[in-house]
C-alpha cells in the first residue's frame, strides 16, 4: 500500500491509497476523482490523462510508443508532464507520487 497525491480539476489536493499492481487510472477512478477512462485502460481514449509533477516524471517507467502517440495528440498535452495513467502500474517506489488530473478533452 502506498499513496498518490492527486490534484483534481477544482485544484483540490487529496491523498489517496494505492495498491501495488494496480494502474494509476484504476486508483484515481475508484477514488471518484473524475477521470472517465472510457476505454477501460486500453490506451485508446486519452481520458485518463494526467500531468505528473515534474519531480516525479523522470522516475516513472518509460512510455511505450502507442502511449506517446496518443498523449501527444491530446489538447492539453504538456511535454515533461503528460502521461496516460492507465499505462502506469503503481509500485511502492511510486509512494507519494504527485499528479494533477488534466483538463477534460
Ligand atoms: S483509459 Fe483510455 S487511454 Fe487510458
Amino acid at each position: 500500500m502506498g499513496r498518490l497525491i492527486v490534484t483534481d480539476r477544482d485544484a483540490g489536493s487529496q491523498e489517496i491509497d494505492a495498491i501495488e499492481g494496480e494502474s494509476l487510472m484504476v486508483v484515481i477512478r475508484d477514488a471518484g476523482l473524475g477521470i472517465a477512462a472510457i476505454c477501460g485502460g486500453q490506451c485508446a481514449c486519452g481520458t485518463c490523462h494526467c500531468l505528473i509533477h515534474p519531480a516525479w516524471f523522470g522516475k516513472l517507467p518509460a512510455a511505450k510508443e502507442d502511449e506517446i502517440a496518443l498523449v501527444e495528440s491530446l489538447e492539453y498535452f504538456e511535454a515533461g508532464r503528460s502521461r496516460l495513467t492507465c499505462q502506469i502500474i503503481f509500485n511502492n517506489r511510486l509512494d507519494g507520487l504527485a499528479l494533477s488530473i488534466a483538463p477534460e478533452e
